[in-house]
């Protein structure tokens, strides 16, 4: 490898950009994906948006080019340094659709068919009784897990920072890079994926996984207003107000310990085993710390959606050295599939 890379660990991530940012995702992808370039100077860091997957569901082109802002401006109000991590857009990086391309080649139909996004949608229509399994199925949708692995393969990424969900990705990413050396020779890095313990899933305003999908999400740059509005929305049972509570099973003290310090979160649970808060003095206090920790997060990410030139200065430059660092391999790749 002839690569800025040579020798250090190399960490990629990407969002996709279907919805704002949301507490969900904070939690379970970005924070730790950020706090991962805190500990480890020494590493590459490649934080990306994944546009090109997005469009297995956003069809408007002014929303779609929106959402793209976003994802940057989320990426980079959160404190994402562009000197310290190269912040680009895949579809800047022609070499992730080819090596796409040349991926989808030693990939087995059958791993695809057991990609879980594909199989719950095939679940849906079955339990819909209609008359195709597949329906509403795009083949961007179906073959989503391989761009994926083009993503991560292109980088010899060593590790990727994912959600929970995203876990089959990553193994699928392996899987194929498996294939992919076995009829080649050994050319492509096998990744692992870092996952966050705690990060199960922090669970939407309806009690199902936050997801933009299921509309039940806290966006991560609401207005304060809303915000508090918001977290008052979280379901909680029927515990009365002073009685002892069980931090383990509260999404609201999940959520409280994401944001507050290890003192504070030690002494929110001794309240509540101690029954010494209400719910709605919890929902004051989740909403006291995520608010004071997303004031300035807020501020910056106003100010970069005003000014989308700043956003496309950083992306041109994040690619330029994305393809600098993918493209050795993609020749390489070339060369072994027998390309002249
Ligand atoms: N599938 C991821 C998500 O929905 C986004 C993504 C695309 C990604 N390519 C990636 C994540 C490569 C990690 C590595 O959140």
């Amino acid at each position: 490898m002839t690569t800025e890379a040579e020798g250090k660990k190399v960490v990629l991530t990407g969002l996709k950009p279907t919805g704002k940012a949301h507490l969900g995702n904070y939690v379970g992808m970005l924070k730790p994906a950020l706090s991962l370039m805190q500990a480890h100077p020494d590493y590459v860091f490649l934080y990306f948006i994944a546009d090109y997957h997005a469009l297995t569901t956003v069809r408007d082109p002014s929303r779609f080019r929106e959402l793209c802002y976003d994802s940057a401006a989320t990426w980079l109000a959160l404190g994402l340094d562009p000197d310290k991590a190269i912040l680009y857009r895949q579809s800047d990086v022609p070499e992730v659709f080819e090596l796409n391309w040349l991926l989808a080649c030693v990939t087995p139909k059958g791993l695809m068919d057991r990609a879980h996004a594909y199989k719950s949608a095939v679940a849906e229509n079955q339990a819909r009784g209609g008359a195709d399994p597949d329906a509403g199925v795009n083949m961007g949708l179906y073959n989503y897990p391989i761009l994926m692995a083009a993503d991560i393969l292109l980088m010899q990424t060593d590790l990727v920072p994912v959600g929970k969900d995203q876990i089959q990705h990553v193994e699928f990413a392996r899987d194929i890079a498996s294939s992919f050396n076995s009829a080649y020779g050994r050319i492509l890095k096998l990744p692992e994926h870092v996952v966050q313990e705690e990060a199960g899933g922090i669970p939407g305003l309806d009690g199902r996984k936050m997801s933009a999908n299921y509309g039940n999400t806290i966006p991560l740059f609401a207005s304060s207003d809303e915000l508090r509005k918001l977290i008052f929305q979280i379901r909680t049972d029927s515990t009365a107000p002073y009685a002892p509570k069980d931090p383990a099973g509260s999404v609201l003290f999940l959520l409280y310990s994401e944001f507050a310090s290890r003192e504070e979160t030690e002494a929110m649970r001794r309240r509540y085993l101690d029954g010494r808060i209400s719910w709605a003095e919890a929902k004051e206090q989740v909403f006291r710390v995520v608010d004071s920790f997303l004031a300035g997060p807020r501020r910056l990410y106003g100010s970069l959606m005003r000014d989308r030139a700043a956003i496309e200065a950083a992306l041109t430059k994040g690619a330029a050295k994305a393809r600098a660092l993918g493209s050795p391999l993609m020749a390489r790749v070339r060369e072994a599939v027998g390309r002249p």
